[in-house]
């Protein structure tokens, strides 16, 4: 719980500075809009994709024989997994510039963002879905939050330019 708990929600307002650090034009908007609700979302979700604090293998033991369209069987017992990282970066699901920190993309069009929450698995899918998803967004969303609106941050992102 502790490593579940705290390495996630840290590495992840970690990464958010470093990302507006990276792309001040995120920053600006932000600040523009008074760090609105609808844009500081999308610029979270964006970072959990983009630098994902848990970019490994989400592992599952099969339960039920899987039928391939191969028609390769993944039989009973066998453990699976998916790459959180490739999953997040796909194309197909995030468009040509998955490669891009651009939290725009959870703003577009509605069936377009709906594809891509289906396989947003920043939190896990399924039973073993993460319990502290609610902690962690009110963390986030109020530390950050906190962060961008300190003048201390704006000169610090421009001494690093
Ligand atoms: C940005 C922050 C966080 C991220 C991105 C994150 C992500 C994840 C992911 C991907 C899993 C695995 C889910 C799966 O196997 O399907 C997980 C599991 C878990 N997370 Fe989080 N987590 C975060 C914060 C937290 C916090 C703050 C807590 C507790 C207060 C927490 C508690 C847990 C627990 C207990 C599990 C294991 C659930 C189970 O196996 O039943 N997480 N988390």
């Amino acid at each position: 719980m502790l490593i579940a708990g705290s390495e996630t929600t840290v590495s992840t307002m970690c990464a958010f500075i470093l990302n507006l650090h990276h792309h001040p034009h995120v920053y600006k908007k932000l600040l523009s809009t008074g760090v609105d609700e609808t844009y500081f979302t999308a610029v979270i979700k964006e970072t959990l994709r983009y630098t994902h604090p848990f970019p490994n293998f989400l592992p599952r033991i099969v339960s039920t024989p899987v039928n391939l369209a191969s028609g390769l069987v993944i039989p009973v017992g066998t453990e699976v997994s998916m790459n959180s990282y490739c999953v997040l970066r796909d194309t197909g699901v995030f468009g040509e510039d998955a490669g891009v920190f651009r939290p725009e993309r959870w703003l577009e069009e509605k069936e377009k963002v709906a594809r891509m929450d289906a396989f947003n698995n920043i939190w896990g899918f399924g039973p073993m879905v993460c319990l502290g998803k609610p902690v962690a967004e009110m963390e986030l969303a109020i530390a950050m939050k906190e962060v961008c609106l300190r003048p201390a941050f704006g000169m610090a992102r421009r001494m690093c330019r």
